[in-house]
């Protein structure tokens, strides 16, 4: 049996994602221009059906949560969490005030000196989230007249950071490309005299491992390349380790910590929001930055891991060979249609350095919405990413593998995307440009449906609108079936104008 004619797992995300698009802007004429404004918006992207949506978690294959060791998922978290408790009965459960005025608990302070001593940091400052980690570092510590220099795909939020902070200067370099991260830190030489003397520092941004591509930084090379050219100790690295932090280094301490950099690493962030499963981001460095970062920055209120590695690795590495061995995958390879980030060209993995994080890149239009509906169908739950989280046209499903995924999950996961890649074979060779694979059909039946009833909102009635519909009914061998003018949504605004951390 395939996995298409096994139960569908996927009504529920499709029916989140049609509401997701469905058109608002038109059945508002009467509504405040500040509400119908934002719908119109949010509308661009709807159009293309390319508008997010929120899905609960339900019981089905977990091929894209953070939660890659399990200790969510097993429990073993919530256990420890009750014991822990039950171990401080006196444990204040409360905010008491921003973390500056009354919001500081001993607790909180035994908890960073201990993360402190564990990652090998002088000291540790825990906040809110990841986000807050990032946007707290780098809104704060690179002063006026230093330089950031960041690889081109570090994260939104970093960038956010970036946007408010007191460095004029900042300058991007190819991402993970050794040989520009040395022109661009040549040209910053050039240019800024105050760099070149010492005088002001060279802030650098990176990633351990980058979520979309799931590939590592060349960190040794770039720390290298950079005490080279600015000999004084003016260029200082922050790594992002939301991706790599539980997941590897001794006792899933970090990619910093496996390299054993932590002394050529000023800053080391991390979120406990992925391996951790958990809430909160930390900031690992000297006293000198924690001491910055108390003063400039907002504080608001508030041997398992080892096996679970390990499996995690072997089952990436299983998935990768069961997938790259698969004739229809190197047939979809060769014809540009399904591929992998730094892979080689041939499009195997070459035993290459991996990571949990496996995307696969979806190279034709709207194939990775598709392949989402083909997975969620056969009760995995993808990830698929699109512009403008990706580049345009780098489009992808994100997969990342768990300690509690199976080999049989991995087998039926690279089944049911194969599955749905010999689909798109066929309806290539049909010429037939609107038929549309089978989960997206009955995804865009209900995106029409909703079309169909004018964008006329749930928040007023109003008369029928049927042009934004993309899509018809067409009889085949009888029966009905639904097909998408994917030449008209092309033309849409790509997917949306929403700003999204991933
Ligand atoms: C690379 C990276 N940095 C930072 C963050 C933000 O972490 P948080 O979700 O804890 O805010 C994320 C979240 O996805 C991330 O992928």
């Amino acid at each position: 049996m395939t996995p298409t004619q096994q139960k569908d797992f996927g009504a529920q995300w499709r029916a989140e994602w049609a509401d997701a698009n469905k058109i608002r802007a038109p059945g508002m004429k009467d509504a405040s221009p500040f509400y119908r404004n934002i719908e119109a918006e949010l509308d661009l992207a709807r159009s293309g059906g390319g508008a997010l949506a929120l899905h609960p978690n339900t019981d089905v294959t977990d091929v894209s949560s953070c939660d890659i060791l399990g200790l969510g998922h097993s429990g073993a978290l919530r256990e420890e969490f009750l014991k822990e408790l039950a171990a401080h009965p006196n444990f204040y459960v409360g905010a008491g005030g921003t973390r500056l005025l009354n919001g500081t608990t001993s607790y909180q302070m035994q908890v960073e000196s201990e993360l402190a001593e564990l990652m090998g940091y002088e000291s540790a400052l825990v906040v809110h989230s990841g986000c807050t980690a990032n946007q707290a570092i780098w809104s704060t510590v690179p002063r006026t007249g230093d330089v950031i220099v960041y690889d081109e795909l570090s994260h939104a939020t970093a960038l956010m950071g970036m946007k408010i902070s007191l460095a004029l200067e900042q300058r991007p370099f190819k991402h993970n490309d050794v040989e520009h991260f040395i022109e661009v830190l040549e040209s910053v030489k050039e240019s800024m005299p105050l760099v070149r003397d010492g005088k002001r520092c060279v802030i650098i941004g990176v990633e351990s491992w980058y979520s979309m591509n799931g590939d590592i930084c060349p960190l040794r090379e770039l720390i290298a390349a950079a005490n080279d050219i600015f000999p004084h100790g003016n260029a200082q690295f922050v790594v992002d380790e939301a991706h790599s932090y539980g997941v590897c280094g001794p006792d899933g301490t970090g990619f910093v910590r496996e390299l054993g950099l932590t002394d050529q690493v000023a800053i080391t962030m991390a979120t406990f929001t992925k391996a951790l499963a958990c809430a909160g981001g930390i900031i690992l460095s000297n006293n000198t930055i924690r001491r910055l970062l108390i003063n400039h920055i907002r504080l608001t209120t508030s041997r398992v891991g080892q096996q679970a590695r390990d499996h995690v690795y072997d089952l990436v590495r299983f998935y990768l060979d069961t997938l790259t061995s698969h004739p229809t995958y190197k047939r979809a390879h060769r014809r540009g249609m399904l591929d992998m980030p730094h892979f080689e060209d041939d499009g195997m993995w070459h035993e290459v350095p991996i990571t949990h994080l496996v995307p696969l890149w979806c190279r034709r239009p709207n194939h990775a919405l598709y392949l989402a509906f083909h997975l969620t169908r056969a009760g995995f739950n993808p990830c698929n990413i699109a512009f403008p989280i990706v580049g345009k046209g780098e489009d992808r499903v994100r997969l990342t593998l768990h300690a509690y995924n199976t080999r049989e999950e991995m087998v039926r996961l690279v089944e049911s995307i194969m599955e749905f890649t010999e689909e798109m074979f066929a309806i290539e060779a049909s010429g037939d440009k609107t038929r549309l694979p089978a989960a997206a059909r009955l995804a865009y039946a209900l995106f029409d449906e909703a079309t169909a009833e004018g964008g006329h909102s749930d928040e007023e009635e109003g008369g029928k609108n049927t042009s934004n519909s993309n899509s018809s009914t067409n009889s085949v061998n009888g029966e009905e079936e639904h097909v998408h003018n994917l030449a008209a949504s092309k033309d849409v605004v790509s997917r949306g104008p929403v700003p999204i951390t991933v």
